[in-house]
């Protein structure tokens, strides 16, 4: 794992972080977020957590929750800006939200069968799931 950069802070709130800090996300998508969406996305989430990187003075990881507030609660959201990948970002916003979503009784995740392995490592295990996606 490489060193994880000295400038990185973990938000858990929006306040200041304007549509400019959220350039890069969405990396692979057919059709991307734009800034202004993925802003619209993170202050319609129930919990949020944000890498920030002091020096850049931008986002460079974030994870978003959507729940009932009481008892579930979804992960639809999680990346890190390619050139932060390995270095530890990822899994410190997956602890971070799981520590603030631990009295729920259940938190899911939909993922790729490559990323299973990286959410086993904070306990989550596999189960089945049903799903649409509109790719248009
Ligand atoms: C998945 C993701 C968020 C991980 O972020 P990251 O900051 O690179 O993660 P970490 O540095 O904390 O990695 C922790 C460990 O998980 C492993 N890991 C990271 N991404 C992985 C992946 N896609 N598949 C399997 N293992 C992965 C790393 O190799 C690392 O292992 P190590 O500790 O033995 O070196 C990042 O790869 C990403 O943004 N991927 C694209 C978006 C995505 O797939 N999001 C998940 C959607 S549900």
């Amino acid at each position: 794992m490489s060193e994880i950069p000295g400038q990185i802070r973990y938000l858990e709130t929006l306040v200041g972080i304007e549509q400019d800090s959220l350039r890069g996300f969405f990396v692979g998508w057919r059709s991307p977020l734009t800034p202004e969406r993925h802003l619209e996305v993170l202050r319609g989430s129930r919990e949020v957590v944000l890498a920030w990187d002091d020096e850049l003075r931008r986002v460079v990881g974030f994870i978003n929750a959507l729940s009932d507030g009481h008892v579930c609660a979804f992960i639809p959201l999680l990346e890190v800006l390619p050139e932060f990948r390995g270095c530890g970002i990822g899994s410190e916003l997956v602890r971070r939200l799981l520590s603030r979503l631990e009295s729920y009784y259940a938190v899911d995740v939909i993922c790729d069968a490559e990323v299973i392995p990286f959410y086993k490592r904070f306990g989550l295990f596999e189960g089945k799931s049903m799903m649409r996606r509109n790719y248009t």
